[in-house]
């Protein structure tokens, strides 16, 4: 039976660059969606941004653009780590499109309509200064327990007490540091307290009646575990702030003038939102897909929103009357050598980097597939562990298997293949397509890892063929020829097989694959199609290139070697001639060294550290870049920087830098740029162009002073 699914990822908060937890998730759900389109099902898969809430408002404003503009700039980004890791979403939107907003409001009406809106007038936070509420994250002051300073409003970095911001002592806002005060407002509540939802969600969640999936209960047992207790203990469920007051950058809730709806609520209507904008862009009917009974919709997710999408989510589309989701498959995060990535222990892996210096997507693809597992379990990136898998796997088992046979074919037998062998009960076809139906159980379950385990156990089975049956001595005597063509003709049917089992994981390899043996795209179904007797391959061309280990010593490079490495050479390999590590003194010309001065002199210059939060294109400027610097103040600075012709803005979100600190604010054409990051330049910058700006050892933080 065919069947229709709606799939999508959590949608990224819209500010900033995609890092490699993103990538791995996208991964993981391409995967299983390009398995269920080999089985012919229907399957259409959407993303979008987050693009709401107070944290991208703030960043938009110190980097003075309009939200929409912040926004439309990370988006503008996307794109290269999509294609760049083969992530085929059929639509990539932004919660702050049209659709959302009506999708969004819709729905909060119907919920209202239906009784489940509630509203109370509840005291918080205010900024006087900026006249806008505080979120918790903004506001900071003494822990009440042991004094220290400038501690969040929630625990105490130094002594770990747990309180409220309300328990702070000297409370300042981080945005103007100015007191806040306490001031009520009316908010709206979605009454997830209310009986029919507790009820409802217990049976979603934890019950058994209507909820099986292929006869095992909908969550993973860990989240289920997570969901009971968040139903069943502490006094249960409590009703849900949905609005923020103005100023908010999100959707104004209907009939309520200067009230918005939180972004957790209508940042899961965007999954909606982005099939509605690309159904419309297609001709396709949403709303008759979204009522058939029968179309299926998962989420991938991680850990860390799973009570959003066990509960909230859930809850507001049954009581508006929407499709409640099937499932939703929830993911570990990815740890390196087995620690929580650091990019100043030089651990960090930029997803861009390692397309960047030239490392094959589909090693990361099949490394990472090799890994996970349905379970809501960390995945570990180990660098010697993905050179040996990746080379033994893909190198040494399957492509080894083509690379044996393939040349034979075209040499001897003028690239046809000899398939009288290959009927139905042939043993050595028997083996391999046997194993389709639990390498296709396994990928259905997203047990990718087994599934990959098992098609390698394929491909040992082929190998040993090959060493049992010695084509290249076949080869030696003409009297073996018809032996020969039988043993490469089965290396090749085999070698297809095999390939439609990584195909989910391979695609871009599979379609490489496909057309040097003349063949359609690969569906499951043609693992019983053989090829046929006197079917004609095209001549064999290198598929994969193995894994050389020094690239993952430049993927974790520090940044400041990162940077200088990837503008002048690809990686790996040796320098140019004469561009060694002297290349520099020894190819321009030196600047005369600027009149002694005394320390004092220097130290009137502050220099701190600083992290560039972002930065983006000055819209009419071809020489500068808009960087938004947190030099550990508490508040945000922007600084304009003559870098563009060196560095991409993406390249340099996340890292850190050197900022002179207290010079003057200086008025520029497209606003106030406070302060100047250090970059190095040669003296005959025409001779010798090139830009490098500072970064600092790994361990340093923002707001250190630098002398
Ligand atoms: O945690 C996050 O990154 C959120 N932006 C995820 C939202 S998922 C969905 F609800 F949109
Ligand atoms: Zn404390």
């Amino acid at each position: 039976m065919t069947r229709k699914l709606f799939v999508t990822t959590a949608l990224p908060y819209a500010n900033g660059a995609f890092h490699i937890g993103h990538i791995m998730e996208y991964i993981q759900a391409d995967i299983w969606v390009r398995f269920q389109r080999m089985q012919g099902h229907e399957v259409h898969f959407v993303g979008a941004d987050d693009a709401h809430g107070a944290p991208i408002m703030i960043a938009a404003e110190k980097a003075g653009v309009t939200p929409q503009a912040f926004v439309a700039n990370i988006a503008a980004g996307r794109k290269q780590y999509l294609d760049g890791f083969h992530i085929a979403f059929d639509n990539w939107h932004s919660t702050d499109g049209p659709e959302n907003h009506a999708l969004s409001r819709d729905i909060y009406r119907k919920l209202k309509a239906a009784g489940f809106i509630t509203t109370k007038t509840i005291e918080q936070f205010y900024d006087p200064v900026k006249s806008m509420f505080l979120p918790d994250r903004y506001i900071k002051g003494e822990c009440p327990k042991c004094g220290a300073k400038d501690q969040y409003g929630d625990s105490c970095e130094a002594c770990s007490a747990v309180y409220a911001p309300t328990d702070l002592k000297n409370p300042y806002s981080t945005l103007t540091g100015a007191t806040p005060v306490m001031k009520s407002s009316e908010h709206f509540f979605f009454k997830l307290s209310d009986q029919q939802c507790v009820d409802f969600l217990r049976e979603w969640a934890l019950g058994n009646i209507d909820n099986a999936v292929d006869g095992k209960p909908r969550l993973q047992p860990e989240v289920a575990n997570k969901a009971r207790e968040w139903l069943e203990n502490d006094g249960g469920l409590s009703d849900w702030d949905i609005s923020r007051d103005a100023p908010y950058f999100g959707i104004e809730i209907p009939d309520a003038p200067g009230k918005y709806f939180y972004v957790w609520l209508d940042a899961p209507v965007g999954y909606l939102a982005s099939l509605k904008n690309y159904f419309d862009k297609t001709g396709r009917d949403f709303d008759a897909f979204m009522t058939d009974p029968t179309t299926e919709q998962y989420h991938f997710i991680g850990k860390d929103i799973t009570y959003f999408h066990t509960l909230f989510w859930p809850a507001m589309l049954k009581f508006s009357g929407h499709k409640i989701p099937n499932n939703v498959f929830v993911h570990g995060f990815i740890t390196v050598s087995g620690e929580k990535m650091s990019k100043s222990r030089g651990t960090g892996i930029s997803p861009l980097r390692y397309l960047d210096i030239g490392m094959n997507p589909e090693w990361l693809r099949y490394y990472i597939a090799a890994k996970l597992n349905a379970k809501v379990e960390d995945v570990d990136f180990n660098p010697e562990d993905f050179v040996a898998r990746v080379n033994a796997d893909l190198i040494g088992k399957y492509v080894n298997i083509a690379s044996r046979a393939a040349g034979f074919i075209a040499k001897k037998f003028d690239g046809t293949l000899s398939m009288e062998w290959a009927t139905d009960s042939d043993p050595f076809l028997l083996t391999l397509r046997t194993a389709a139906t639990e390498i296709q159980a396994l990928f259905n379950g997203r047990e990718f890892g087994k599934a990959l385990r098992a098609a390698m156990d394929q491909a040992d089975i082929v190998n040993a063929y090959v060493d049992a049956n010695k084509p290249w001595e076949l080869a030696k005597d003409p009297a073996h020829s018809a032996a020969l063509h039988e043993v490469c003709s089965r290396l090749m049917e085999a070698f297809r097989i095999l390939s439609i089992y990584l195909k989910p994981v391979l695609p871009e390899l599979v379609q490489q694959v496909e057309s040097m043996l003349n063949l359609q795209p690969l569906q499951w179904a043609d693992v019983s199609v053989p090829m046929l007797h006197g079917h004609r391959i095209k001549p064999y061309t290198h598929l994969m290139q193995r894994v050389d280990p020094k690239m993952l010593d430049a993927l974790f490079e520090m940044p400041e070697q990162v940077a200088d490495t990837q503008k002048t050479h690809p990686l790996p390999g040796p320098l140019p001639e004469g561009e060694g590590e002297n290349r520099s003194s020894a190819n321009f010309k030196i600047e005369a060294l600027a009149p002694e001065i005394k320390i004092d002199d220097f130290a009137k210059i502050d220099l701190r550290i600083a992290m560039i939060v972002n930065c983006e294109h000055v819209e009419g400027s071809d020489k500068l870049l808009r960087l938004t610097l947190d030099a550990g103040e508490g508040r945000m600075r922007n600084v304009f920087s003559g870098i563009k012709s060196a560095y991409q803005p993406e390249e340099l979100i996340g890292k850190m830098t050197v900022l002179v600190a207290n010079l003057a604010p200086r008025k520029m054409k497209f606003g106030v740029s406070e302060g100047m990051v250090l970059a190095a330049s040669a003296a005959d910058e025409k001779a010798n162009p090139g830009i490098f700006i500072l970064n600092p050892w790994p361990g340093a933080t923002p707001g250190m002073r630098v002398g």
